[in-house]
């Protein structure tokens, strides 16, 4: 599933829309019933309304009625896995997930936890939210 996760994740990348910084990146989620959601970066000539591939697929998932995940992998052409930025460390705390894979266009992947990404993190415990 992880293969298939990456796969997504890269197919994803080849939509994103980067005519600013020309980084791409892909994201894939898998729900905890088995479906997976993608995501890529939007980019915008105002350039602070870019959204990450992380939080579009994150969000295509919750848009789609999934409330439940077990790993988000997201991939970019990069030397080393890539890391995910701040913002999207914050989203993925929203939600439990087993394992967060980042990966690079060759192949190599590292495996982490939201934790380790985002330790000491504020999450929706504080708020109690409604589920
Ligand atoms: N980007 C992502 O999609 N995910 C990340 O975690 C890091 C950054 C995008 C945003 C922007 O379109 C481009 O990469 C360069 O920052």
């Amino acid at each position: 599933m992880d293969k298939k996760l990456l796969a997504a994740a890269l197919a994803a990348r080849e939509n994103a829309y980067a005519p600013y910084s020309k980084f791409k990146v892909g994201a894939a989620v898998e729900t905890a019933d088995g479906h997976i959601f993608t995501g890529c970066n939007v980019e915008n000539a105002s350039y602070g309304l870019t959204c990450c591939a992380e939080r579009n697929a994150v969000f295509a998932a919750i848009g789609s009625g999934a409330r439940s995940f077990k790993v988000l992998c997201v991939v970019a052409d990069t030397e080393e896995p890539v890391a995910p930025c701040g913002a999207c460390r914050q989203v993925l705390a929203e939600f439990p997930f087993e394992k967060i894979i980042l990966a690079n266009c060759k192949g190599l992947t590292k495996v982490m936890t939201v934790a380790e990404l985002l330790p000491y993190s504020f999450g929706p415990e504080a708020l109690e939210p409604e589920k």
